[in-house]
């Protein structure tokens, strides 16, 4: 993702922090309390610039929305997004994948979108990817029983690694996508990313699933 440096980002976000939580880690094992209900919990890991998390909350309006994005200047982007087209079931944080289970306490989510995350090509930055096995732990940690991570991204070799990497881990498949847009499920929330990437002629690729 193009990164845009803002001039004074992390001042900007601090001026709203009823829709931007800049320490997640004071909420961990509390978010209903920020929400005010007990609706299930949605997670999105490296949110960008938050296209996808209006059009989600927007879809499931008894769901309670977390977009999590590690930096300002990104998150400031979706945060004025959130000022266009306010919603009361969204919370942007500013935080790292890295540091989850600072944030969350066990069986706190029901579900993890993975929304075009970074591949990381390299093989020696192969432990980077979200999907690694360290991130799986993390997940199925914070995940409710039977809660699902949906996965997306343009990038063939990367998929061929999740879908391998989750297999060995002895993950469930719930649904698999080799061609999302081929035949594109009338719920699917299009991305930034993703608008961009199948604008260049790219295959989508979607995975859901979660352990068993
Ligand atoms: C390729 S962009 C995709 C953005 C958005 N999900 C989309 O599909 O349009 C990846 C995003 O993840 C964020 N990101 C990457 N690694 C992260 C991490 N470890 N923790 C939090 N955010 C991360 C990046 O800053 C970037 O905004």
């Amino acid at each position: 993702m193009r990164l845009r440096n803002i001039t004074d980002a992390r001042k900007k976000l601090e001026l709203h922090p009823e829709l931007v939580v800049l320490e997640p880690a004071q909420y961990k094992g509390r978010w209903s309390d920020c929400f005010g209900n007990d609706n299930p919990i949605f997670l999105e890991v490296g949110a960008g610039k938050g296209q996808f998390i209006c059009g989600i909350s927007e879809q499931l309006p008894d769901t309670n929305f977390l977009a999590l994005e590690k930096y300002d200047s990104i998150l400031f982007r979706a945060m004025q997004k959130l000022i266009a087209n306010p919603r009361q079931n969204v919370l942007l944080l500013r935080g790292e994948a890295e540091n989850l289970l600072e944030y969350f306490g066990a069986n706190e989510i029901g579900r993890i979108y993975l929304n075009f995350s970074d591949p990381w090509p390299k093989k020696c930055n192969a432990n980077r990817r979200l999907t690694y096995f360290r991130f799986l732990d993390k997940y199925r940690h914070i995940l409710v029983p039977n809660g699902e991570i949906q996965f997306k991204t343009d990038n063939r070799a990367f998929f061929e690694f999740t879908l391998q990497h989750m297999n060995e881990y002895g993950m469930r498949f719930d649904c698999i996508n080799l061609d999302l847009h081929a035949e594109e499920p009338e719920c699917n929330v299009r991305t930034e990313y993703e608008i961009s990437r199948s604008t260049s002629g790219a295959t989508i690729y979607r995975l859901v699933c979660g352990f068993q």
